[in-house]
């Protein structure tokens, strides 16, 4: 089997709309081949001989369904195919293993998931490699810790769980005066509703487990970039690593996509109308959401966003980490995990969750207090998901009962 088989994958896509690139689940086929991309689950691909030019023999190295999930990720950036990883993490680890050299420094936002900080703290750091941590909100901050050694700056634009927001087009400019490359964790936003490459970034980081598959079914992480070299230098590094997507999951997160710009519009619709609710109840000190955001952050939010601001906000109780530690023991509706992007409301305690492993004085440094919680909003209605917020407040803070809210 080849993607030979579905010819037109081979021609750029008739469209460069995300929600007909999306639509279509992939290469399309040709007469009598399955609407829906096939699931190639083979390790090997068999070859006629030794001058044998297929495009698949291996599926640590390639797989004709995680190559279809690479095109459709590329083609919403207008980038060449993907390189599609098993998890956000491992995408993550590709990267820096593709860039990094011992010696090498990186500057790296300082409110970015949990995971990216661990992997430079614990990790890279004993292999010499060294990473200042600073307020990405502020593009001087990144300017000022730029070095003769300086390779890599890593953001995430709405910053992991406080919502704010990094210049990304002038994080780029001095990056590439620095000789560094800019790498963007577009997870929260994806393509639909961010477009770093458009920016001026080099790379978009992705995990796919998140909004691009969408129903807490596959793990999965990719990189987008438009320099060939760099693409190479990924796939070499996942194969030598064996950091490769699986082709179920790649196949499950081909489906999720294809409603990804519709989920991403009505759930970030609703999580604007969330926050908004929220940041007038008594009980709530502080929403972090980019509706809400003001000045410099506001107008950057209406230049880098397309239209939506995305389905993940943050809430600050008055109660404090008791009141925070209290109330997901209280939703019925929203459900406690950790994990953001998937059709069903979430509710994670980042202090003692994602960002666990982070230790408190950086925890509270990025502005993760312990009376943090993050929401990310699903599909349902977005008035059952207030209400079941709403009566979950007084108990944390020991108040009467509320009215429920009124849109
Ligand atoms: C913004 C962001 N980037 C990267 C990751 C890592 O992705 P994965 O869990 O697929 O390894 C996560 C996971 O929560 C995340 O939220």
């Amino acid at each position: 089997m080849s993607i030979e088989r579905f010819p037109e994958g081979h021609s750029p896509s008739p469209s460069s709309s995300p929600e007909t690139l999306c639509a279509g689940g992939g290469p399309r086929g040709r007469d009598g081949d399955p609407l829906v991309f096939p699931i190639v689950q083979s390790t090997s691909f068999a070859r006629d001989g030794l001058d044998s030019r297929a495009e698949f023999a291996y599926s640590r190295v390639g797989n004709p369904t995680v190559t279809a999930l690479e095109r459709t990720l590329g083609e919403l950036e207008e980038a060449p195919p993907a390189v599609a990883f098993a998890t956000g993490l491992a995408a993550e680890t590709a990267l820096l293993l593709a860039v990094l050299r011992t010696g090498d420094h990186v500057v790296c936002g300082r409110a970015v998931y949990g995971g990216t900080t661990r992997l430079l703290q614990r990790l890279l750091a004993g292999l010499g490699i060294e990473t200042s941590f600073v307020d990405a909100t502020d593009a001087t901050a990144i300017e000022s810790a730029l070095c003769a050694r300086t390779r890599l700056v890593f953001l995430e634009t709405p910053a992991n769980p406080t919502l704010v927001l990094s210049d990304i087009a002038a994080a780029a400019r001095d990056a590439r005066r620095a000789g560094a490359l800019l790498a963007v964790d577009n997870t929260f936003q994806t393509a639909v509703l961010q477009r770093p490459l458009e920016l001026g970034a080099d790379v978009s980081v992705y995990s796919t487990t998140k909004f691009v598959e969408g129903h807490s079914a596959a793990l999965g992480g990719a990189l987008v970039s438009r320099d060939p070299g760099l693409l190479e230098r990924l796939s070499f590094v996942r194969k030598s690593t064996g950091a490769i997507q699986t082709p179920f999951n790649a196949w499950l997160t081909l489906q999720g996509l294809r409603t990804l710009p519709l989920r991403l519009r009505r759930q970030s619709e609703s999580a604007a109308y969330v926050a908004r609710q929220l940041a007038v109840r008594p009980e709530v000190a502080r929403v972090h959401y980019p509706t809400l955001l003001t000045g410099a952050q506001a107008e950057l939010a209406r230049r880098q966003h397309r239209g939506a601001h995305g389905a993940v906000l943050s809430f600050e109780l008055r109660g404090g980490a008791a009141a925070a530690r209290a109330l997901p023991t209280r939703v019925r509706l929203c459900r406690l995990a950790e994990h953001v992007g998937s059709v069903e409301t979430l509710l994670t305690h980042s202090a003692s969750m994602t960002h666990a492993d982070v230790p408190p004085d950086e925890r509270r440094q990025a502005g993760v207090s312990d009376g943090l919680l993050r929401l990310s909003v699903g599909l349902e209605d977005p008035e059952e998901i207030l209400r079941d917020l709403v009566q979950a407040l007084p108990a944390s803070v020991g108040e009467e009962a509320p009215c429920a809210a009124t849109r």
